[in-house]
């Protein structure tokens, strides 16, 4: 690299870092400036942060961190209370990989999150973006710590015309390229920071940019085009058929989803469907309910309404069937208890519930069904 390339980065991100003393967020599991981090809260922040934003993160990370303030603690936790704080964040394998990477932390590491990229891509729920993330901020090494508000700030910097989901690697290349020789975890804290105060998607604040001499496109009306993207491939469409059993206390009937991936060990209301269209039964939403599918053989009532969830691969077209049992009844139903059980609508904030059951458990509270 010739001396001039060399201080065009060295002046970059003396630009950025002294813009960051400044504009620094404030967030619970930052260290203030001069202090050093706890490895444990940039690791629980880090997980929380895969796919959620920080404004959602924030008050889980604080009751989460009041509740269990080591890694030890939370390693000894009772898995069932971890999962209801974690109810509401989504993505609840993570709750699940949490737990097992504390313990092997407590019981392998003597509670020291260890300051190795191998080691810590060796735990469960830790990928690469991870593993980067906490050696810069955790432990200050130099690190590509490159998400979504990076990509977009580099695809801007350089006016990347190729599309995101095939430039990806090229900007890893150039990040790295920026990085500093010192402060690393302020550095790729400083992008975060300007990707979401300044370089935001829609309608970026070039003015205010510590960076706008060095970009392309900065303080013109393309900044707002980049990055450039290939078109949207439209949501495949899954239905499914949620049984909303009430007995006669106003309960409603629920049960451990024991499912492997999506949703795997939170609690549920019985559904069936959710296949990928024309795969398996339910090519388009429901009207009645055959022998088959009726769950315990009971008469059940298929409301119009179709609520729809948003998953990351598909939309589910949720219709709802009703049913109301009489307490007496409910022997002759041979319902399962340990895999069902009536839930009076108090407790269902101590359970795990995924938010597309609690739109459907709203709605059926807003229309005084349940
Ligand atoms: N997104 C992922 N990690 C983050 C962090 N440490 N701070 C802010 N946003 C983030």
């Amino acid at each position: 690299m010739n001396k001039t390339k060399k201080d065009n980065y060295k002046n970059f991100s003396s630009l950025l870092l002294n813009w960051y003393d400044k504009n620094r967020r404030s967030l619970p599991w930052r260290a203030l400036p001069e202090q050093l981090p706890n490895p444990y809260f940039v690791y629980l922040s880090e997980i929380m942060l895969q796919q959620t934003v920080v404004s959602t993160v924030i008050p889980y990370f604080s009751k989460f961190s009041k509740k269990w303030d080591t890694i030890d603690q939370l390693a000894r936790a009772d898995f069932e209370e971890i999962s209801s704080y974690w109810a509401g964040l989504g993505y609840y394998s993570r709750a699940k990989n949490l737990h097992e990477t504390a313990k092997i932390i407590t019981n392998d590491y003597n509670s020291i999150v260890p300051c190795d990229r191998r080691k810590l891509l060796s735990f469960p729920g830790i990928g690469n973006y991870t593993a980067s993330a906490i050696m810069a901020i955790a432990f200050n090494t130099k690190s590509n710590v490159v998400d979504g508000n990076v990509e977009r700030i580099f695809s801007r910097l350089y006016a990347i015309d190729e599309p995101l989901e095939r430039s990806k690697k090229y900007i890893e290349e150039i990040s790295e390229k920026h990085l500093p020789n010192q402060r690393h975890g302020d550095y790729a804290q400083a992008l975060m920071d300007l990707g979401s105060l300044i370089c935001i998607p829609k309608s970026p604040r070039c003015s205010s940019c510590p960076l706008i001499s060095y970009c392309k496109v900065g303080g013109t009306a393309d900044a707002k085009i980049y990055p450039k993207r290939l078109p949207k491939k439209i949501k495949n469409n899954r239905y499914g058929l949620f049984f909303c059993l009430i007995n006669q206390d106003g309960d409603i009937l629920m049960t451990k989803n024991n499912n492997r991936g999506l949703l795997s060990n939170m609690d549920v209301i019985p559904s069936i469907g959710w296949y990928e269209e024309g795969k398996n039964y339910f090519s388009k939403s429901p009207t009645f309910i055959t022998k088959k599918d009726s769950l315990l053989g009971l008469d059940w009532k298929i409301l119009e309404k179709i609520i729809i969830h948003i998953f990351t691969h598909f939309k589910l077209n949720c219709s709802i069937a009703i049913a109301y049992i009489d307490n007496n009844d409910i022997s002759k139903a041979k319902i399962d208890n340990k895999s069902y059980r009536f839930i009076n609508s108090q407790n269902l904030q101590k359970l795990a519930i995924p938010s597309l059951i609690k739109k459907i458990i709203k709605y059926l509270q807003d229309e005084k069904i349940f």
